[in-house]
């Protein structure tokens, strides 16, 4: 029999969700009406402060504990609402219910730049997170991706080695968000694996103009799962309506000074106009073949796309966003992303930098928003029904009943895994998990750093070719030691002889010899994508 001695929330008549402010009266955050809140309580107009003024305090000590720490990584970001509409074209592929034709999705998106504090400026160059949280009837998927389709780095384990070297340096604390210093150009320079996500961010793409003219990508590959059990690999791919767009470096630059919200400006004046923006979620899909590669690019390496052209991203389903948050903190700065959060019929992959992430984000939650119970957080609880066997711990909101928080129990709660249902988020493909040693290494195929740069480099029309150019030499300029230059020199060497040339000429060094051979590829128009219009146009 249900458990009726402990009354929840709702029984004991307290508002189920805290609403903030309420009624017309200012009190105590007790309920207590207050009378003033302009002058402390003290012995006589003149005298100290007494310590019984608990109003003071109260409000004192509340004020002091406003700030939480901002993410390690991703620290200022800008935040939306909206809704996701699937277009059914991918039920045969996957089986969960929001890509359903027509099924609508309540989603929260935050974009952010990485490197930046959370008072950074908003135009910089640097990589810009689109992280989407989708409200799924099955449960929360969180798609957290970036504009970017490649990672810096092929292994989880190097994450922490990378951003130290490439946020501030720790005894000046510059610079705040530029890719323009010694240690991030030692690091993208030894660890060439970085070049490919490193030229990137030396494109427009490193500068966009609006969060609206951004893609998005998944970056990993996925697993899909239909109704029938079937599986196929998948890349996720966000494109705007409005296409691609940039600033140039000028424009990015006085911006910087001029606005630096400027996109978390631009995001919320749109909202707030009704020119909600807008893109188009799609899918590359892959055979789920035991090597896990397709043309011969290995789809668990995150340094490696797949050019559009090989790989059609097939649409799958709209997102518009609609309304701004209402309370900064309370939503953007609270929401919580997490690459587990998978609803059934999306799966994982073991690209070594995914597994790492499912890891990280937990772990770095548990601190940033204090403790286990941030799911209860509104904007980070589920619109799915919530029955779980966690309990108690820093700021538990629920008043859950019963004596037995195990399952299946014969006390309260019964059996919630009645037979024949097949409904599982987590064990969805039984894949096989290869026999093989323990190594610390990686796959052959993980060693190829340069060919697909070098596609990218190939791809660019004259105009972004010579902005990519502008860039490195601009960033590279702002570095101390020659021999970091040097290095990096001879890594665009690998890459493009001409390249190189034009940036070691910008620098005022030799132009190095490559040390690689050059990879035989075939530039890729996809790439190019400034000004693209929205599918279907
Ligand atoms: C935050 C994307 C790799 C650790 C974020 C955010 C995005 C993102 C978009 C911001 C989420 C938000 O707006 O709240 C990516 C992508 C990656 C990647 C696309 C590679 C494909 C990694 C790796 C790690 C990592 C390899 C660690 C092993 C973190 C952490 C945060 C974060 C700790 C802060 C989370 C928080 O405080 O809530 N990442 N990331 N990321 N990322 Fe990643």
């Amino acid at each position: 029999a249900p458990d009726t001695r402990t009354p929840t929330g709702a029984e004991t008549g307290a508002p189920k969700e805290s609403k903030g402010q309420q009624g017309a009266y200012l009190t105590t955050s007790q309920g207590a009406r207050l009378r003033d809140t302009d002058h402390s309580l003290k012995a006589g107009p003149r005298g100290p402060i007494l310590m019984q003024d608990h109003h003071f305090r109260e409000k004192i000590t509340h004020f002091d504990h406003e700030r939480i720490p901002e993410r390690v990584v991703h620290a200022r970001g800008a935040g939306a609402h909206g809704v996701f509409t699937g277009y059914g074209t991918a039920t045969n592929l996957c089986r969960a219910g929001f890509l359903a034709k027509g099924k609508e999705t309540d989603v929260f998106v935050r974009f952010s730049t990485v490197l930046g504090s959370r008072g950074s400026a908003d135009t910089v160059r640097d990589t810009r997170g689109f992280a989407t949280k989708f409200y799924t009837d099955e449960g929360t998927f969180d798609l957290v991706g970036n504009n970017i389709p490649v990672f810096f780095i092929q292994d989880a384990i190097k994450f922490p080695d990378i951003i130290h070297a490439a946020k501030w340096h720790p005894d000046k604390e510059i610079p705040q968000a530029q890719s323009a210093h010694d240690t991030f150009w030692d690091f993208v320079s030894l660890h060439t694996e970085a070049q490919h996500h490193t030229m990137w961010n030396m494109s427009d793409r490193g500068i966009p103009r609006s969060y609206r003219t951004m893609e998005g990508f998944g970056v990993h590959t996925f697993r899909l799962v239909n109704a029938a059990g079937e599986t196929v690999l998948a890349k996720f791919h966000w494109k705007p309506k409005l296409g691609v767009h940039s600033l140039t470096w000028e424009e990015a630059q006085l911006l910087g000074g001029i606005d630096p919200d400027f996109h978390r400006r631009d995001l919320y004046d749109a909202i707030e106009a009704g020119a909600f923006p807008e893109w188009e979620l799609g899918i590359q899909v892959f055979p789920d073949t035991d090597d896990e590669t397709f043309a011969g690019i290995d789809l668990l390496d995150s340094t490696k796309i797949v050019p559009e052209e090989l790989a059609e991203v097939q649409p799958i389903g709209k997102l518009v966003l609609n309304r701004t948050p209402r309370n900064f903190h309370a939503e953007v700065e609270q929401v919580a992303f997490h690459l587990g959060n998978l609803p059934p019929g999306i799966d994982v992959t073991n690209d070594p930098l995914l597994q790492g992430r499912l890891f990280s984000y937990l772990d770095t939650q548990l601190t940033r928003l204090a403790g286990p119970n941030f799911s209860q957080i509104p904007i980070n609880r589920p619109h799915a029904p919530v029955n779980d066997m966690l309990r108690d711990g820093f700021h538990q909101h629920a008043v859950h009943a019963g004596v037995a928080p195990y399952r299946p129990n014969s006390l309260d709660g019964g059996n919630p895994f009645p037979a024949g249902d097949k409904e599982n988020a987590f064990l969805d493909v039984p894949v096989r998990v290869a026999e093989a040693p323990k190594v610390r290494a990686n796959p052959i195929s993980y060693a190829d750093h340069y060919s697909q740069v070098r596609l990218f480099w190939l791809s660019m029309s004259p105009v972004e070719k010579e902005h990519i150019v502008r860039a490195y030499t601009f960033e590279l300029g702002k570095c101390y030691e020659q021999a970091i230059k040097e290095r990096q020199l001879r890594c665009l060497a690998n890459i493009d002889p001409l390249l190189c040339e034009q940036v070691a000429t910008g620098l005022g060094l030799p132009v190095p010899e490559p040390t690689e051979e050059f990879a035989d590829v075939t530039p890729s128009p996809a790439l190019s994508q400034v000004g693209k219009k929205w599918p279907g146009d």
